[in-house]
């Protein structure tokens, strides 16, 4: 992408995000039936991605969980943000180049770097914790060293942990999901995106891409960075038959005046004073 366009997309951007959440935020705005889901586990409450988070989550009643899972050199699928360790354990590498074992000898870490007691989970693992007590919003990041084979390996667990009609996957990158939907048509699929372009059939999710209602025709939801869209496109997804998340909101004040159809928040508890626990499915 030319410089030009990168400026391009950050000026559309934030005068996005300034008219949606400046001008028109508010606590009133997190309406009884906007599903809330616990960003990372629920990072704001225990280490992010961990067991630990997500038991926590369901403690508290939250209906909808979201993680981030990585590949390992073996071939496992592990529940980590980063396509390395370093920021979250007290090892370092690539997950890619990593066996299991390697990574199960790690301690995640506090943000000062001290062991926490507990390692990174494989989705086997919070698959088994979840039994389809909410619903897991699986995201299935791709970095450069991200093993070929990674949607094939998670579509595996899901079957393996019979988790097919409680999780929906979700990603930035449009390979993922239309790898996903080749292997298995019934997986329900959310497209990640930072923005859509104002004006322009583009979306920015960390490249401008082409968007058309035909492209997605497959994607049950458009999940956007907050301030990353407008009411009217809002309601041209709503139209289609698509809803719409926005990420990642941690004060209801910050909710902007969208007819949004779910929140997700490193701090579910924040958004769960009214009767809003019906999963977004
Ligand atoms: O669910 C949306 C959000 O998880 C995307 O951003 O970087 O936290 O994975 P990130
Ligand atoms: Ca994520």
């Amino acid at each position: 992408m030319s410089i030009l366009a990168v400026v391009l997309v950050c000026a559309v951007w934030l005068g996005a995000s300034f008219v949606s959440a400046k001008l028109f935020s508010g606590s009133d705005r997190v309406r009884d039936d906007i599903a809330i889901t616990a960003h990372r586990g629920g990072a704001g409450y225990a280490p992010e991605n961990s067991l630990t988070a997500v038991l926590r989550s369901l403690n508290m009643g939250v209906s909808s969980i979201e993680i981030d899972v990585q590949q390992t050199k073996d071939g496992h699928i592990v529940v980590c943000h980063d396509n390395t360790v370093d920021r979250t354990t007290n090892g370092s590498g690539k997950i890619s180049e990593m066996t299991l074992d390697e990574i199960r000898a790690l301690q995640l870490v506090a943000e000062d770097g001290t062991p926490l007691g507990e390692g990174i989970p494989t989705l086997g693992e919070v698959l088994e914790a979840m039994g389809g007590r909410a619903h897991l919003l699986l995201e299935i990041k791709r970095y450069a060293d991200t093993p070929d084979e990674i949607e094939g390996a998670v579509v595996k667990q899901l079957e393996r942990y019979d988790a097919e009609s409680w999780i929906t996957i979700q990603s930035f990158n449009d390979k993922v999901l239309e790898r996903i939907y080749d292997l298995k048509p019934s997986i329900h699929l959310e497209k990640l995106a930072f923005c859509k372009i104002l004006g322009l059939p583009l979306l920015f999710d960390g490249g401008l891409r082409v968007c058309t209602l035909r492209k997605y025709a497959h994607v049950e939801s458009m999940n956007f960075f907050a301030g990353g869209v407008t009411q009217l496109y809002v309601d041209r997804l709503h139209k289609a038959g698509k809803r719409v998340r926005l990420w990642t909101i941690n004060a209801p004040e910050k909710v902007p005046c969208l007819d949004i159809d779910g929140i997700i928040t490193d701090y579910p508890d924040l958004f769960m004073t009214r009767s809003n626990k019906t999963p977004l499915q």
